[in-house]
């Protein structure tokens, strides 16, 4: 017999990861930052880095990659810009500090820009940039990856796949445009979700670990989660040059680690934040209306046969996002189960406590 879904609240997931975090020995304040970053993901649907990363986490905490109680600091500043050290703090928690920076120096002259270095893995790249946006800046973020990627050519990883996200404030009437997103083909996450559900991947996400294509997941990730094969960089050469150039602005820039000097799955990363008051330019109501125009003649524009809608950058998502608010959603049954076991295992919960009651699923 199939099991009952387990049909979450967004508001539980963020308070189950949380404590998660909290069992793994992350201090309160990092712990909160942390759970509303990861869940701004689960929030707008991108399953794949909200709660489904406790294990990631756990694993890179018990290897010693992250700073439980870090003192980030700001090391150098000038008006536009500033360079962070995040002491290896988490990359969740850390990151949203430094976006809090690039937006205090835009909102005081113009446009700021933060760096950072002893960062580790950022989870979702919108989660800062929307930040940004809901108070009408436009935000960029990116920051290099674990290795898991080979330059165009070649057989050794030495890349990442710098994600990268671009958000604008929204229109008056329309929601805010944002670009999210890997430089490889998919997020390694996606690959991750398809050996949880024990499927095939399709074609040209990812290669053997001789660098042959694959559809098999376990050529690309062993059980563990561990790369043994890499993915391919989206759009074959300009996606391998956006990585490189991501990791020159969010790695190189600021003196963070890249290629083999990163630690583990993403010990001494940088980030790259950036938050423009888009009032150095134009009235905010004149943008917003052009923001309007922009986004509903594109919305309206005549659509291939079969197609029945056309989106904009980041609307599917914030489509997610208003349905999830209003009605949950059903967490992926493996990830409700790993979080389980973490519970029980760090003895948080009795060993016989399901994911319903973990949960709360009424
Ligand atoms: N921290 C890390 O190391 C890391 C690495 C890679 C990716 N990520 C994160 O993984 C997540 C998923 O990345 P991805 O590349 O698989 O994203 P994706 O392919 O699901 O989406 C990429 C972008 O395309 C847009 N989009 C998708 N379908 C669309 C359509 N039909 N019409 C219009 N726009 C559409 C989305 O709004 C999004 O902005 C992102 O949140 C990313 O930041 C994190």
């Amino acid at each position: 017999m199939d099991k009952k879904p387990v049909h979450v609240t967004t508001e539980k997931v963020r308070e189950v990861t949380y404590d998660t975090l909290l069992s793994f020995g992350v201090d309160k304040e990092m712990a909160a930052r942390a759970a509303k970053t990861l869940n701004t993901a689960d929030r707008r649907g991108i399953d794949t880095h909200g709660i489904a990363r406790a294990r990631f986490y756990d694993r890179a905490i018990r290897n010693g990659e992250i700073n439980l109680k870090p003192n980030v600091k700001v090391v150098k500043e000038t008006p536009v810009s500033a360079l962070v050290d995040c002491d290896g703090g988490i990359g969740v928690a850390t990151a949203d500090i430094v976006m809090d920076k690039a937006m205090e120096l835009a909102k005081k002259n113009g446009i700021g820009m933060a760096v950072a270095i002893n960062g580790h893995h950022f989870g979702a790249a919108a989660h800062y940039t929307i930040k940004a946006s809901e108070e009408n800046l436009i935000g960029m973020s990116a920051s290099p990856s674990l290795l898991i990627t080979c330059p165009i050519g070649g057989t050794q990883k030495l890349l990442g796949n710098s994600p990268n996200s671009v958000a604008f404030p929204a229109g008056h009437k329309t929601p805010c445009m944002m670009l999210d997103m890997a430089s490889t083909t998919v997020a390694g996450g996606k690959i991750e979700m398809c050996i949880r559900a024990g499927k095939q991947m399709p074609e040209g996400w990812g290669l053997d670990k001789n660098g042959n294509p694959t559809t098999n997941p376990l050529d690309v990730f062993d059980r563990d989660i561990q790369f043994v094969g890499s993915m391919t960089p989206m759009a074959g050469p300009k996606g391998y040059c956006l990585i490189v150039m991501f990791e020159l602005l969010s790695g190189l820039l600021p003196g963070a680690a890249t290629g083999l000097k990163v630690v583990g799955s993403g010990g001494g990363l940088g980030y790259f934040m950036m938050a423009i008051d888009p009032t150095i330019i134009r009235p905010l109501d004149e943008l917003k209306a052009d923001l309007d125009e922009y986004f509903l003649t594109i919305k309206n524009s005549p659509k291939r046969e079969g197609v029945e809608e056309i989106f904009l950058p980041g609307e599917i998502e914030h489509k997610i996002t208003a349905d999830r608010a209003a009605n949950g959603y059903d967490l992926n049954p493996a990830v409700a189960d790993e979080v389980l076991e973490l519970a029980i295992q760090y003895g948080r919960v009795p060993k016989d406590t399901t994911v319903y009651e973990l949960f709360d699923v009424k």
